[in-house]
């Protein structure tokens, strides 16, 4: 069974160190050691190194928010897979729909990333997803299928084992709106089908595929529960402890529901 595997994206928030540590510390404290779901906080990069030490002893895992492809050299502003490992990073979130939106990321850049992640030793969760204008034109599949093509391509099955999906249908980012659980389990199972025909079944169903998308206390559980969807990845309520909590605390239910059934 796919264990499930609920991350927490700060985006550019919150707006100072001591804040960061805060919020660290109280899902820490929050969490204790059970540790029937993954958690993974992804804080702002200039954030890493302090909550990394406040991780320190926990089973919640580290994640970049974006990396660069190349290994070293002159590039500006940017940090390289390796860097994010001597901080203390186990995962790192590539082609965030912010970035491919917003920065205009593409599914080459993506996938030159996520060989340079693997390489580094990293886990990458690659976002994929669709605009509302896309799903409203019937376009979905055809959108997912093409970020998976190229954001994962050259990739053996060995590697693609180690790499989780989140998909993050764009309409429902930061709006309130959430995919119902019948669309969420309908694009993941989309997606599951899609890695059985590149990869195998075997890797296929190995594969931890996020969503996220307003995820919520009051939403997380019909959502995790979903035969496909197997973690969250969440915005704005993992800003605050107590709902990024309560959102772990409905994957474990999730989790118990899976294996009972
Ligand atoms: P929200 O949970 O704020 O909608 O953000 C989702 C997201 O973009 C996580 O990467």
């Amino acid at each position: 069974m796919r264990a499930i595997l609920i991350a927490g994206n700060w985006k550019m928030n919150p707006g100072t160190l001591a804040a960061a540590s805060a919020l660290a510390q109280a899902v820490k404290d929050g969490l204790g050691h059970d540790a029937s779901v993954h958690v993974v906080l992804c804080p702002a990069s200039v954030h890493l190194g302090l909550v990394d030490q406040i991780l320190e002893g926990s089973i919640i895992g580290l994640g970049a928010q974006n990396m660069h492809a190349r290994p070293d050299g002159a590039y500006t502003g940017e940090i390289s897979g390796a860097m994010l490992v001597d901080l203390g990073c186990t995962h790192v979130i590539l082609g965030h729909s912010e970035r491919r939106h917003g920065m205009g990321e593409t599914d080459t850049m993506v996938n030159q990333k996520l060989h340079a992640a693997l390489s580094a030793g990293l886990i990458p969760i690659v976002c994929l997803g669709e605009t509302k204008e896309e799903r409203l034109t019937d376009r979905t599949e055809h959108v997912l299928l093409t970020q998976l093509e190229g954001s994962l391509a050259g990739l053996e099955p060995v590697q693609m084992a180690k790499v989780v999906l989140a998909y993050e249908p764009v309409w429902a980012i930061g709006t309130g709106l959430t995919a119902t659980p019948e669309q969420a389990q309908a694009a993941h199972a989309f997606i599951r089908n899609r890695l059985t025909a590149q990869f195998g079944a075997a890797t296929a169903e190995h594969v931890v595929v996020q969503y996220g998308g307003s995820v919520k206390p009051d939403n997380a559980l019909e959502l995790l529960a979903c035969p496909d969807i197997d973690g969250a990845l969440v915005g704005g309520a993992s800003l605050k402890a107590d709902d990024f909590l309560k959102i772990i605390t409905a994957g474990r239910e999730a989790a118990r529901r899976k294996a009972n059934s």
